[in-house]
């Protein structure tokens, strides 16, 4: 009881971002130690980028309450408005090969979910590879980006965007079927408050992995839990074709197997993701 009235103390402003906030809420020892808020920036992870080649530390987490050109997958633009959502980007610098890099993704999408589910009750799912769901509406994207110099990871840039406190409902255009944890409950949450709670959890996976990448297992387990799309019939769309199937499984790379209509299993590295439901279903999706 007396916890919660503190944490209520600690995150009263739902409003405006507050990285004092942040910085004194936060109880990691990696993760936003080195920690810069921008009220408007290009994009954070290109931001982090440049950071990271010029040596920031791992851990180093950028937030901006807006973005000039925030960036999606596949080189598309991610809108926020300003002050209503979260944008931030965490550095890593990961003793894993290129190939085994995808765990981190996983990890980063765990961690969204479970303090979206723990701040505001919403219960998420993940869409490969990227995307993280309610109800057949996109709340959040990730886009990871990673430097390699002879083999070697140099540095990783995770970065989120997530739907908070915005109402798409406003909005005039929107692309997708778009939705935010204030459109799911009606209530504004502290983006403060989420965001502390994503990096202790982000901190703790990351520190099981670094210890033992047996726990990867575990995780890989946990992901495919939430996943939107495991077992159902899905279409891809990679640009070049169109294919469905069953979406069997997750690669250690990160590739999605699916057996296909004709029974093969094909493997994909990127691509869009659609669930395929009969008329039922739809209703109540
Ligand atoms: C996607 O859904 O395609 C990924 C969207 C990722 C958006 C976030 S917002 C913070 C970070 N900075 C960016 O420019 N992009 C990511």
């Amino acid at each position: 009881m007396e916890k919660e009235t503190g944490k209520k103390e600690v995150f009263e402003s739902a409003e405006s971002f507050n990285e004092d906030i942040l910085a004194s809420a936060l109880k990691t020892s990696l993760f936003g130690k080195n920690i810069l808020f921008r009220d408007t920036i290009g994009s954070t992870n290109v931001f982090l980028k440049r950071l990271a080649d010029e040596g920031a530390p791992e851990g180093t987490v950028v937030v901006a309450d807006e973005q000039s050109a925030g960036m999606g997958r596949l080189g598309r633009e991610w809108f926020s408005k300003k002050g209503e959502n979260l944008l931030f980007s965490v550095l890593l610098r990961p003793q894993l090969p290129p190939t085994q890099l995808f765990v981190l993704t996983m990890i980063f999408a765990l961690a969204g979910i479970e303090a979206i589910v723990d701040i505001s009750g919403v219960n998420t799912k993940i869409k490969w590879p990227n995307d993280i769901y309610v109800g057949g509406k996109k709340l959040g994207g990730m886009l990871t980006e990673f430097s390699v110099v002879h083999g070697a990871v140099q540095h990783v840039v995770l970065g989120m965007g997530l739907n908070v406190n915005w109402n798409p409902a406003a909005e005039r255009t929107v692309l997708y079927p778009t939705a935010s944890i204030f459109s799911e409950i009606q209530e504004k949450v502290s983006r403060e408050e989420i965001l502390t709670n994503l990096l202790q959890r982000l901190e703790v996976s990351y520190y099981e992995i670094g210890r033992d990448m047996g726990r990867t297992e575990v995780f890989f387990e946990k992901w495919n839990e939430k996943s939107l799309i495991l077992g159902k019939t899905v279409v891809i769309e990679t640009g070049k074709e169109r294919i469905e199937g069953e979406a069997a499984g997750i690669d250690r790379d990160g590739a999605l197997r699916l057996i296909t209509t004709s029974g093969d299993e094909q493997k994909f590295h990127c691509g869009d993701v659609s669930v395929k439901m009969n008329l039922s279903e739809q209703r109540n999706f």
